[in-house]
């Protein structure tokens, strides 16, 4: 079991070597900065599980270091720790609700205090990994297909495109767990040379799965603005994934980046089930005709027997065919409820695209299908985080 390792950022050399003592004696791997900008640098490198910082800093004010520290995927969820020579309430407070998880004053009592509060949430994380995160991981979208070819891939590629752009600069990532077979490599033309893909990272050390690994390693496809986890190639490398390995590659994969959208294809399994019982948001992407009707239906059924809450599914209704045999209040009441969206057929531009390897803005930025396209994908980030619509600047500063 490796150490749980904390970042010590005091300015007061012999009040750090103390507290590193301190903690070194508890069991914890100290790491130490003198600033607030060494310790971003440290703490977004290292990744520490725990930040305990002083809040009168030579550089930065306590409240600018929480903030930045919160605002960046990488640290949403380190538990940071205030203690302080500084006692005013106001300071208290600011820091508290800029992502504090507690403000200790350095006083008789506060190593004590510390230890125990560190100790105390150590144990709650390790009962409940992701009841004490403190800040929201990055938005989990799920794209589930009511059955195959209904567009569900092309739909998952085009619209976290959109959202890469609306979110410019933020790191976005596509996931491909279709299984026995991706496709979203092939249609993104992603290098096909990068070593990584699903599988072999359910078969990674979760200790292994860094930001920097991450981002390091995962594809760019030109023009697409994200990042792309490739899938399986084949039913034989299918076999290999390693089930245990999918909940911490999720949880790797949303602390570094800012929207994870998953492209789920028709499968349902325990696997989809993992992915889909987290997801912010669940698309469900079906033709609007009578079979499929009755599939998102079966689908919505099987959903609520899981648990997973009715109103986290987004419907899709998409027209990769020219038939269209049912439409607007037939077609709600065939499905028992409220279609989110609707994409017309779009003749053979969205597979010429795809076999262009390009999203579809980007050849044809002025048409109408593209508009609709990114008002869908303005509605999905709406319904994945109503508050960042609302309050832009917050998960801002990213690298
Ligand atoms: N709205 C649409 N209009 C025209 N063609 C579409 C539309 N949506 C998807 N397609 C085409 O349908 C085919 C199947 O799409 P794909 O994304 O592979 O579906 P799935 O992942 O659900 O199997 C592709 O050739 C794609 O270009
Ligand atoms: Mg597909």
């Amino acid at each position: 079991m490796p150490q749980p390792s904390v970042l010590l950022i005091d300015p007061d050399r012999s009040s750090a070597s103390f507290l590193r003592h301190m903690l070194e004696r508890a069991g914890y791997d100290v790491q130490w900065a003198p600033t607030g900008k060494e310790g971003l640098i440290a703490a977004w490198r290292d990744l520490p599980e725990a930040i305990v910082m002083e809040m009168d800093l030579p550089d930065l004010s306590g409240q600018e270091l929480v903030r930045k520290l919160r605002d960046n995927p990488r640290t949403q969820r380190t538990l940071l720790v205030a203690l302080t020579e500084l006692s005013t309430p106001e300071v208290a407070k600011a820091c508290l609700e800029a992502g504090l998880d507690e403000f200790i004053i350095k006083q008789t009592d506060a190593i004590d205090m510390l230890l125990r509060f560190l100790a105390r949430r150590q144990a709650g994380r390790k009962a409940h990994p992701d009841s004490t995160a403190p800040i929201r991981p990055g938005r989990l979208l799920a794209v589930l297909a009511a059955k195959g070819g209904v567009g569900a891939s092309s739909l998952a590629l085009n619209l976290t495109s959109h959202l890469a752009q609306i979110r410019s600069g933020r790191p976005i990532l596509v996931a491909d767990l279709v299984l026995p077979m991706g496709s979203l490599a092939e249609i993104t033309a992603a290098d096909p040379h990068e070593p990584v893909d699903v599988v072999s990272l359910t078969q990674t050390d979760p200790g292994a799965l860094t930001p920097e690994m991450l981002r390091g390693s995962l594809p760019t496809p030109k023009g697409w603005g994200f990042h792309l986890l490739p899938g399986s190639e084949n039913p034989r490398q299918a076999a290999s994934l390693r089930e245990e390995g999918l909940a911490p590659l999720l949880q790797s994969l949303r602390s570094c980046f800012q929207i994870v959208t998953v492209d789920l294809g028709h499968t349902f399994s325990r696997l989809s089930l993992l992915v889909l019982s987290q997801a912010d948001v669940i698309l469900l992407v079906f033709t609007p005709e009578p079979v499929a009707a009755t599939l998102v239906r079966r689908t919505m059924e099987y959903l609520d027997g899981e648990g997973i809450p009715a109103q986290r599914v987004f419907l899709l209704a998409n027209r990769p065919y020219g038939v269209e045999s049912l439409s607007g209040d037939g077609l709600e009441k065939a499905l028992g409820m409220p279609i989110a969206a609707g994409l017309p057929n779009l003749g053979s531009n969205m597979t010429l695209c795809n076999n262009l390897h390009a999203p579809l803005h980007l050849r044809f930025p002025e048409e109408t299908s593209t508009h609709s396209l990114r008002h869908i994908a303005e509605k999905l980030l709406q319904r994945m985080d109503p508050a960042e619509i609302e309050n832009p600047r917050r998960g801002g500063g990213l690298p």
